[in-house]
């Protein structure tokens, strides 16, 4: 089961679905981190971003594991290297193959199937969950969500601004998966919402359709304290904590 949080970069969709996770005692799941690894081994592999026919297979031959909140990519440690502003802008160009669609969406809707998740991306609940009890799509005004990843990377408003329209365009653009919401999508626009009021938003409709896991008020995670947005891809993120691949999830999610 899974409660799906879609939305273009820099919504605060991994912070929001982070502490969404952790208040319910849910897993949580990065699905962006997945097509990060495959720019990565891409890269490493030298084969170039539009070569369609070289990255299907290549895709669905990776190994990418999740260990509390390191992201692995053939058991090797590529939590920092995919969150570099030239993997962010590989992820964005991969992601528009099926065929490395298909293999990402294959193994999340595994990872999925296996537990109680909070999981985050652009087409969990149009593509990988249709069926997602609770489907939350994300906003922010262009300008605040440039504004939120210039805060934490240190680079100025305008540059953020000018690579963040080319990763919408070709997030919203694309043929296969594009980022939109689903009809029965909640829309929650960011902007002027602290991250404590989004959360507590998510966090109510998952309890109003009965998606809980703990008592309610017992929360028992640190990392929901957290005051601030933090942008998906930031360098300064934290990792993701997401599962281990036959092991037991993070400390703040349990998989069922
Ligand atoms: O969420 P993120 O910025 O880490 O995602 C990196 C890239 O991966 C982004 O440009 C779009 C793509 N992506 C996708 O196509 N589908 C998803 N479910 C998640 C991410």
């Amino acid at each position: 089961m899974v409660i799906a949080i879609d939305g273009p970069a820099g919504a605060g969709k991994s912070t929001v679905a982070r502490a969404v996770a952790a208040e319910l005692g849910f897993t949580y799941l990065d699905s962006g981190a997945m097509y990060r690894c495959v720019a990565l081994a891409a890269r490493e592999a030298g084969v170039d971003a539009e070569d369609a026919a070289a990255l299907g297979p290549l895709a669905a031959g990776l190994e990418i594991g999740f260990d509390g909140r390191r992201v692995l990519l053939g058991g090797r440690d590529v939590s920092d290297e995919i969150r570099t502003p030239a993997v962010s802008a590989d992820a964005s160009r991969v992601s528009v193959h099926p065929a490395v669609r298909a293999a990402m969406v294959e193994r999340q809707r595994e990872l999925i199937a296996a537990g109680r998740y909070v999981a985050e991306g652009r087409d969990i609940g149009t593509v990988v969950s249709p069926d997602s009890p609770l489907k939350v799509f994300l906003t922010a005004s262009d300008e605040e969500r440039a504004r939120r990843r210039a805060a934490e990377t240190g680079e100025d408003v305008e540059t953020v601004l000018a690579a963040q329209k080319a990763r919408d365009a070709r997030d919203t653009e694309r043929e296969h998966g594009a980022l939109r919401a689903a009809a029965d999508a909640v829309e929650l626009d960011t902007t002027s919402l602290s991250l404590e009021e989004v959360v507590a938003q998510v966090v109510a409709l998952a309890r109003s359709r009965g998606l809980t896991k703990r008592p309610t008020g017992d929360s028992g995670d640190p990392e929901r304290t957290s005051p601030q947005f933090v942008s998906e891809g930031s360098p300064e993120s934290p990792p993701s904590p997401c599962p281990s691949e036959g092991s037991p999830a993070s400390p703040s999610s349990e998989a069922q």
